[in-house]
């Protein structure tokens, strides 16, 4: 390479190259313009539409311009789970299928058809089988035979919605067996009288005004939030010699609430009567009498007893006053418990029936007695002292 070559002049070589680059920008840069502009026709869906040259398929939903719509995201029982969370729209153009970043030139006929539906996935899990309990006898007293035992199952079910397609017992649940029992007769024909859902403005002390006349005492099952709002009624309960027992916080049917709930229902219950008599109360009913495992179990651990009925007239039906006297009367047996109702409702059918079941009762022989002296005395039977 001579010097000459090295030393020509630059600028006049590369001069045209740069004016040809910019000549290809500024061409580039127009076909973009030109492109961004021009509209062609295509057929969507059948219909007639005009596009920007270059589309891409995927847009014409963004647009509007065609209707299919995603799948969804459905449980295995085909119920939606999120709308729109399925497939996408497939797209064919002239007859074949495309991607959704495949662009239009003008004159393609393009079909849109809806995503398909997207199942759920199913995953395998073991998991607890409920303890199921067994009830025998008919007496008010419950008392706990066995407690059972937990069974697992290993079960396929939708990740989302839980539902099972297949289940197959690994280990059965021992059933809990409660039996109710009814205590024997000792020192004569005991009866213990019940009166759940109060405090209650007017019947209660209608109903403490007749025990007292007939000086016989009872059990009352009051709701905690009830005390705090008749504390005076309360205190007169146990003024009078009666026994004042757990019926829960507000009344909730324990069966359907959780653990946590079941808990807190009986120790606030609890708690509410204890604010007022200054005693944890001993003896729990469930409203309804709705007993499970979980029921049981908080309840023994609150330190309470828990107790039925043997003689249910049903008063809170409102029946006629007669029949619901003659029901209790004709029914009651020794050991026996009766469950009328001093609150949630008008009880003027309880009141007036209660007039006639006190002498009519103990003109039969009956002594009344409260679930304390009742469960004593059974105590002692068991015990060979009756
Ligand atoms: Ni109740």
């Amino acid at each position: 390479m001579s010097r000459y070559e090295v030393q020509r002049p630059r600028r006049a070589r590369v001069a045209l190259p740069e004016a040809a680059a910019a000549a290809l920008v500024a061409l580039a840069a127009l076909a973009l313009v030109w492109q961004a502009f021009m509209r062609v026709g295509v057929t969507v869906d059948g219909a007639r539409r005009t596009v920007t040259v270059g589309m891409a398929v995927a847009d014409l939903l963004a647009s509007g311009l065609s209707e299919a719509r995603p799948g969804d995201l459905v449980a295995l029982d085909g119920t939606v789970l999120l709308p729109g969370g399925g497939g996408r729209p497939l797209a064919e153009v002239d007859g074949a299928p495309a991607p959704p970043g495949h662009r239009l030139r003008g004159g393609e006929r393009v079909r849109l058809i809806d995503g398909a539906d997207v199942t759920e996935r199913v995953i395998s899990a073991e998991r607890p089988i409920p303890i199921p309990v067994s009830v025998t006898g008919t007496g008010p007293l419950v008392r706990l035979a066995s407690t059972g035992a937990v069974g697992v199952e290993a079960v396929r079910l939708g990740e989302l919605s839980g539902q099972v397609v297949a289940s197959e017992t690994l280990q059965p649940a021992v059933p809990m067996t409660v039996v109710r029992v009814t205590p024997p007769p000792t020192g004569g024909k005991l009866v213990a009288l019940t009166f759940d859902d109060g405090p209650w403005p007017e019947s209660t002390e209608r109903i403490l005004d007749i025990l007292a006349k007939e000086k016989v005492p009872a059990t009352f099952f009051v709701v905690g939030k009830r005390v705090a709002k008749q504390p005076g009624l309360v205190r007169r309960m146990v003024r009078e010699g009666h026994l004042v027992a757990n019926h829960t916080e507000d009344h909730r049917v324990l069966t359907l609430a959780d653990r946590n709930t079941v808990r807190r229902q009986i120790r606030q219950g609890a708690n509410s009567i204890k604010a007022v008599t200054g005693k944890w109360p001993r003896w729990f009913r469930p409203p309804g009498g709705y007993l499970d495992p979980v029921v049981l179990d908080e309840a023994r651990k609150a330190n309470e007893r828990l107790v039925l009925w043997s003689v249910d007239p049903q008063d809170w039906r409102r029946p006629r006053w007669k029949k619901l006297a003659a029901q209790v009367i004709e029914e009651t047996e020794p050991g026996g418990v009766v469950l009328l109702h001093d609150g949630g409702g008008d009880r003027t059918a309880t009141v007036k029936a209660l007039l006639r079941i006190v002498p009519r009762l103990k003109r039969k022989g009956y002594r009344f007695v409260t679930l304390d002296e009742l469960e004593a005395a059974e105590r002692r039977a068991a015990a060979g002292e009756g």
